[in-house]
């Protein structure tokens, strides 16, 4: 089933983007266009944005950004048909559907998929409140001191031992056996035959940060019984393993609103700190800490405490964490546990106030890695010494921020009664060897800025002329802003091959084949037309720009309405462009003249420019009677 393409052009037309935003972002009048707190990242100062205009948002600190539909998905967790649905309903327009394949039809398979763990989940929790056998796992629960409410809250559950307990539930309730296997709730042998693949175990719910029950932790109950302590769903068209954080859905509000997030290592951990009142608290559940995890979580916050186990393994998932977290501009601080505790016992054991002194004395992580080398006996002979320096001099690198990076310099240097110079040295060191393969792991917003950078240098350099940028950058601004006339303007004077920036023939592109196929031109459309989002996000840019229309034109130009304006200054910027080209080849020929041998080349290229000189004279003239319509 889907929406027809016409339907949803109605609703975007229809729904306004300033109106619905503003249900959720305090926005404010500045100019033409509207600012507020950008709801996907935390600041202070707004640079979230909202044109009426062009019925467009974007964030310039966080880069998201797009129309109203993607406002919502992003917003709201849902998915783009889900957006459309809720737009339509506000706005009254009656929905209609197609039958269709592809896309869409994932989406329903993806719902289907929800549903199926939504009533798993709800088996399982009533197995743990009702059932007898669960006798012993409320008895557990007790022990480990979780309430009955908390249960509740987090959907815990019970599976009944044996093999088809859950199958006969499934069958019962129609769900698909398949895919129950697919979502690792039911396993299938080589003989085709279906079992229960959790059974007798506690289970944990995993929840989509929106709180949608994406996979199923089980753990063991019975330490005589075989078998991994824990079983974690497999990955599946709703689960991703890497890309979830166990509690965020509980969580994100208290991380918003405290701006701090804490990270802990098991599901136990954070079930038994949101219980005691500490709600800021998400779990990374068992993998190292993933890029996509970060990312993620700095949505809500920049600024992440680690709760890790004290033993050996936990200490190695801190080390390696600071490492992903320090690479995305996290501001990370570690609290060790005491010997032997983990924070769902230290909690259980000391209560919360003892854990939110704990919380005070959080070290940074040179600090903390400091202290680690130190028990390890590196820092009390010269040559391991050395090592371990150049060892946090290497965390250094991995901070961007260079006021940071200098003061954690001094930190250093203090501690270890050594030059600042010196750590510096080390520091440029690792940086020159570090900066090869730098590019990776900068976010997408860094590389646009690699990229603007990139680009200057080239314009440095003498490769391309800033002329000429700006030049294409307006023409890509007028094509984007989605009025019909321009754009045929345009499209009739310049290919989308003539343009020379990287990315502005594709984009030019884009424009021109909506042209031909679409009947009618908005920007968000055109916008929501660039699949690649870091385009896409480099068009807003650039879009909220206003046009560099000098404000004297208005001035000079009484009785002209704002339109003919515009098509006059599109009018003057392609002609502009046309003619920097053609000045770009009389340059060149100016070029090989001075370097030619041969007399006839010479004067070939005289001639040659000539005609250009005449060209340029004819286009000028052109220009002057052609009018845009
Ligand atoms: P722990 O072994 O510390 O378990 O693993 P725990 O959460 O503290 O459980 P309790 O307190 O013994 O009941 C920490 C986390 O690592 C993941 C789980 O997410 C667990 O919460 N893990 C551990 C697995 O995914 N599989 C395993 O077999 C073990
Ligand atoms: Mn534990």
């Amino acid at each position: 089933m889907r929406i027809p393409e016409s339907k949803i052009e109605e609703i975007r037309i229809t729904a306004n983007a300033v109106d619905i935003i503003s249900e959720y972002v305090q926005l404010r009048k500045r100019g033409k266009n509207y600012v507020g707190l950008c709801p996907f990242h935390n600041e202070k100062t707004p640079s979230f944005t909202v044109s009426d205009e062009k019925q467009i948002f974007h964030c310039f600190g966080c880069h998201t950004g797009g129309n109203v539909f993607k406002f919502l998905m992003e917003y709201k967790k849902i998915s783009f048909v889900e957006a459309v649905q809720e737009i339509a309903e506000q706005l009254g327009i009656p929905l209609e559907y197609q039958e269709s394949a592809g896309y869409e039809e994932q989406q329903t398979e993806q719902e289907t998929l929800y549903d199926i763990n939504t009533e798993s989940a709800k088996y399982f929790l009533n197995n743990l409140l009702n059932d007898e056998e669960a006798d012993g796992a409320r008895k557990y629960l007790q022990a480990r001191n979780i309430k009955p409410q908390t249960i509740r809250a987090f959907g815990l559950g019970y599976t009944l031992r044996g093999w088809e307990n859950f199958i006969n539930f499934a069958k019962g309730k129609k769900i698909d056996l398949d895919r129950a296997v697919k979502l690792g709730l039911i396993g299938k042998s080589d003989d085709g035959r279906y079992y229960d693949k959790l059974s007798g175990r506690l289970i944990f719910p995993i929840f989509s940060p929106n709180g949608r029950v994406v996979a199923f932790a089980g753990r063991i109950l019975d330490p005589e019984e075989k078998g991994a302590k824990y079983i974690n769903s497999p990955e599946s068209l709703i689960y991703s393993k890497s890309k979830i954080l166990y509690g965020l859905s509980f969580a994100k509000d208290e991380i918003r609103r405290l701006n701090k997030a804490i990270l802990v290592e098991g599901y136990m951990d954070l079930i038994s700190l949101y219980q005691s009142g500490v709600k800021n608290v998400v779990a990374v559940s068992g993998t190292a800490l993933t890029y996509d995890q970060v990312q993620l979580l700095s949505r809500y916050t920049k600024d992440v405490v680690l709760l890790f186990d004290s033993d050996t393994a936990g200490i190695n998932a801190s080390m390696r964490s600071i490492e992903v977290l320090l690479k995305q501009d996290m501001e990370v601080k570690i609290v060790s546990l005491p010997e032997g505790e983990d924070p769902d016992s230290y909690v259980n054991k000391f209560g919360k106030d003892k854990f939110d002194d704990l919380m005070k004395i959080a070290e940074n992580f040179i600090e903390y890695q400091t202290r680690y080398y130190d028990s390890l006996g590196k820092l009390s002979d010269p040559a391991s010494a050395a090592e371990a320096i150049r060892d946090l001099v290497k965390s250094l690198v991995l901070i961007r921020d260079e006021l940071k990076r200098n003061l954690l310099i001094k930190n250093i240097a203090k501690k270890f009664n050594l030059r600042e110079k010196l750590l510096e040295a080390e520091l440029n060191k690792i940086i020159s060897k570090e900066s090869i393969r730098r590019p990776n792991v900068v976010r997408s917003s860094e590389k646009e800025k690699a990229e603007k950078e990139g680009l200057q240098r080239i314009i440095d350099e003498g490769k391309l002329d800033p002329l000429l940028y700006n030049l294409e950058k307006e023409l890509i601004k007028l094509l984007f802003d989605g009025q019909k006339p321009i754009i045929k303007f345009i499209s009739k004077n310049i290919d989308a091959e003539e343009f020379n920036i990287e990315v502005h023939p594709k984009l030019v592109g884009i424009v021109y084949e909506e042209l031909n196929s679409s009947e009618s031109l908005s920007a968000s459309k055109l916008i929501a037309e660039i699949k690649d989002e870091e385009l896409e996000s480099y068009v807003r840019e650039i879009t909220f720009e206003p046009h560099s229309i000098s404000t004297n034109w208005e001035e000079r130009n009484p009785g002209m309405t704002p339109e003919m304006i515009l098509q006059k200054y599109t009018k003057d910027i392609v002609l502009k462009f046309k003619l920097f080209k053609i000045d770009r080849q009389i340059k060149d020929n100016h070029n090989r003249i001075e370097s030619a041998d041969k007399e006839e080349d010479v004067l070939q290229l005289m001639v040659s420019n000539k005609e250009l000189e005449e060209e340029k004279k004819a286009l000028k003239e052109n220009f002057e009677e052609i009018e845009i319509d």
